[in-house]
């Protein structure tokens, strides 16, 4: 057996990756009370540290506490005291004891905070998310305080996860959160240097990324999560993305995650959102291949020099190899594999020609198949019973347990609400005590 192009180190400019197969960010939702890691998401991590992947990107990490990705984040927002590091501190070390990198996934919700954390967040304008049901509130205009406030946090929060033990910081500017938010015409509809033309709506991520390379020093990872597309009409596009890649390139940025959508088109899951026509203006051709944003990223690596990794759909060894040694890509996403089989890399090591694709099953029953248009209410319900069916298997994994297979979405949406309830009541009890 030839070795697999994905076997081989990669050296960055200030650590060398052991191989080229990265766990890429999901989110957890096991942090204790005062957003600390848990036992459980130590386990969780040592997991995934004795899995083989040669790099581990952890889930969101919010520099605000009001602007949570969800309840349950890990968050570090300012100055951390010895209890919070000592906690940071164990999750790095399970997460590095096979030899893989870590990264700390920094984030800031901006108007996809969910309402339950706060039903006026912040955001660069008061333009709601358009989805179903009452899941996200009223974002309130930032000033440009408030803007200068949430770059200082990325800063700091980058800082903390040096010290800590992480071996890189990746800034999530994907997704629909407020860096993608600011990024996006669509939300973003600000008149000052903060929104209008491309230069402006990219000064957040701009200066977030000059900050946090001024907090970490020169001799520590630095890479960006970006969207190819949104995926929306009068979206973020292609051709701005390709552009502000190049002006994080200038930044000196060492590695460029590529993925696209947000909340209201899941297209980094390959999900339908409100927009069903694909309106990205990316080739056709991507939706068919296996990996979702690969034509993207073959047009951006001429453009820049960076290394790019890209995350979304790669499921077999020969597809991964393919886009590393013909397309030039230097690194391998993989997300919901890892979810049921936090060994999932080691096996693509040892020769196995594919990984799980469980989310091709998850429906909520055989009726949402039937139906050849399902309502949006009935594709966002499907959506997030899917996403909180993997969530329930990461918690399950984290208290030492096998995935369940058969748990049905249904239950999985129920049970994940209860929990989320069940923390935001905990930490409003352990504010008011
Ligand atoms: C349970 C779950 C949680 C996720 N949380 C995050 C996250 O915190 N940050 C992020 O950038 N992407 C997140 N994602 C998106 C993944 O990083 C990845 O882009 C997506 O799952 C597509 O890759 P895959 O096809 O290999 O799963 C999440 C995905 C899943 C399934």
């Amino acid at each position: 057996m030839t070795t697999p192009a994905f076997a081989a180190p990669l050296q960055l400019p200030s650590e060398t990756l052991p191989n080229r197969l990265a766990k890429a960010a999901m989110t957890e939702g096991m942090a204790d009370l005062q957003g600390r890691p848990s036992d459980d998401l130590v386990r969780l991590y040592e997991a995934w540290g004795r899995g083989g992947a040669g790099l581990l990107i952890s889930g969101n990490v919010p520099v605000d506490a009001q602007h949570l990705e969800r309840p349950g984040n890990v968050i570090i927002a300012g100055p951390q005291d010895a209890a919070a590091k000592a906690a940071l501190r164990r999750l790095t070390q399970a997460a590095r004891a096979g030899g893989a990198g870590f990264w700390i996934q920094l984030s800031h919700a901006g108007r996809q905070t969910p309402a339950l954390v706060n039903p006026t967040p912040k955001a660069p304008s008061a333009v709601a998310l358009a989805l179903p049901g009452k899941l996200y509130g009223a974002p309130v205009p930032m000033s440009g305080d408030d803007i200068r406030a949430v770059i200082r946090s990325f800063a700091e929060a980058a800082a903390v996860s040096r010290e800590v033990g992480f071996t890189g910081v990746q800034i999530h500017g994907a997704h629909g959160y407020l860096i993608s938010q600011f990024l996006s015409p669509l939300a973003n509809k600000r008149e000052d240097e903060w929104g209008g033309a491309l230069e402006n709506r990219a000064r957040l991520l701009l200066e977030i990324v000059r900050a946090t390379r001024a907090a970490v020093g020169a001799d520590f990872t630095l890479a960006v999560k970006l969207n190819s597309a949104d995926f929306q009409r009068g979206g973020f596009a292609p051709g701005e993305s390709m552009q502000v890649a190049q002006w994080l390139e200038a930044e000196g940025v060492d590695l460029l995650e590529v993925s696209g959508g947000n909340y209201e088109q899941p297209r980094m899951m390959k999900m339908e959102g409100l927009e069903a026509a694909d309106v990205s203006g990316l080739p056709a051709s991507t939706a068919a291949r296996e990996a979702y944003f690969l034509d993207f990223a073959v047009e951006l690596r001429k453009h820049v020099k960076t290394p790019l990794m890209v995350t979304g759909g790669m499921r077999t060894a020969q597809a991964m190899n393919e886009v590393i040694e013909r397309d030039g890509v230097s690194l391998i996403g993989i997300g919901r594999p890892m979810v049921v089989d936090p060994d999932a890399p080691r096996r693509l090591l040892e020769g196995a020609p594919s990984l799980d694709r469980h989310e091709e099953r998850l429906r909520l029953g055989p009726g949402f198949f039937s139906q050849r248009s399902p309502s949006k209410t009935l594709r966002a319900l499907n959506g997030f019973g899917a996403l909180y069916w993997q969530y329930q298997q990461l918690r399950r994994i984290g208290r030492g347990q096998a995935p369940d297979m058969k748990l049905g979405l249904l239950k999985a949406l129920m049970d994940e609400r209860r929990a989320q309830t069940a923390w935001m009541a905990g930490r409003a009890r352990g504010a008011a005590s």
